[in-house]
């Protein structure tokens, strides 16, 4: 079967000046996750907002669970979730009181609403703290109200804006953990994310986004292998043996490394995986040189990005 829970043609949107999305296509097949990896002012929310209803593209069309965005936008929002950059959830509630809100203004009659709740709570381990407001919750336990708030009607389609920004690594584990249990009941979820490493765990196709383009989409194995796969990085003792560690590098990779005077470090693309690592490692101690790192190691985000757009993240203004 091929039906897409989410699919979307040449969307574009500006704001005066500024181009947010320059033609976006995407398709969400139904049951799987779709990331979509981009740095800040990418086009990410605006993506999402137009999905979501919440505003209208100027070019393109979308349709979410079979549903025309910009005519049926009932039929859409009656079947989506959204857990939005900003949470959406009441501070001065506790985290029971918001659930039950939400489950009456989705027309559940109180008992209901509060069976409902009673059950979000536990599923996202909130069940302790649910009679406490939400002023005084982690950030961890507000995002995880959040998305149980967006799960509230039962949704087919459900987008998280950035569901982990700002959470410490722990809280972002115990999230990811979550939305893998959501997935596993079938809900298609399309989720924006600024780490590639999140996209790698938790989505099953991922599109990376810059100035409102996709500029490359695939699994992370793809992507990363777009920007040469696999380097190895020494990171030497004495400034003065980096050039020697160059030399050795270059003739066990046969690939010109790059050398970073300031922490010390020369890094090439190899194709040889732990293999190559060992080759390096021995030319190095055969020379006498002094090793304070030797590492394989991926591409990160940054680099993924540089060697696709030519402008490293840190530039975007946020
Ligand atoms: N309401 C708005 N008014 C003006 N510019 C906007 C608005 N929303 C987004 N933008 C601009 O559109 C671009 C994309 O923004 P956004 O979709 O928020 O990116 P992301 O979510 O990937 O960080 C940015 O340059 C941003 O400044
Ligand atoms: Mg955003």
């Amino acid at each position: 079967m091929s039906t897409n829970a989410v699919e979307a043609h040449g969307l574009v949107k500006r704001y005066g000046p500024t181009t947010a999305l320059a033609g976006i296509d995407l398709e969400v097949p139904t049951g799987t996750v779709m990331a979509v990896l981009g740095p800040n002012g990418a086009g990410k929310t605006t993506a999402v907002r137009i999905l979501t209803t919440l505003t209208e593209p100027d070019e393109g069309r979308a349709t979410v669970a079979g549903f025309d965005v910009a005519t049926q936008g009932t039929e859409v929002r009656r079947r989506i979730g959204l857990a939005a950059q900003d949470a959406t959830v009441d501070p001065l509630l506790t985290g029971r009181e918001n659930l039950v809100m939400l489950g009456e203004l989705h027309q559940l009659r109180r008992p209901a609403a509060a069976a409902r709740a009673v059950e979000l709570l536990d599923a996202f381990s909130l069940a302790d703290d649910a009679g406490r407001v939400v002023s005084g919750y982690s950030g961890g336990m507000r995002r995880r109200l959040d998305l149980a708030a967006t799960l509230v009607a039962h949704p087919e389609v459900l987008f998280l804006d950035e569901p982990t920004t700002g959470l410490d690594p722990r809280a972002r584990s115990e999230l990811w953990t979550v939305i893998d249990t959501l997935v596993g009941t079938g809900t298609t979820v399309m989720l924006t994310t600024q780490y590639l490493e999140e996209a790698e765990r938790l989505a099953d196709d991922i599109i990376l986004v810059d100035h409102g383009r996709v500029i490359a989409r695939g699994d992370a194995q793809k992507l990363k292998r777009e920007v040469g796969g696999d380097q190895v990085q020494v990171v030497v003792v004495e400034a003065h043996q980096l050039a020697d560690a160059a030399r050795i590098v270059a003739g066990v990779t046969g690939t010109e490394p790059a050398l970073d005077a300031g922490t010390r470090a020369v890094t090439s693309p190899i194709d040889g995986g732990v293999e190559t690592l060992i080759e390096v490692a021995k030319g190095l101690a055969a020379a006498r040189i002094a090793v304070e790192d030797l590492s394989l190691r991926q591409p990160t985000l940054d680099e993924v990005f540089m060697t696709l757009t030519g402008t490293d993240t840190t530039d975007e203004v946020a």
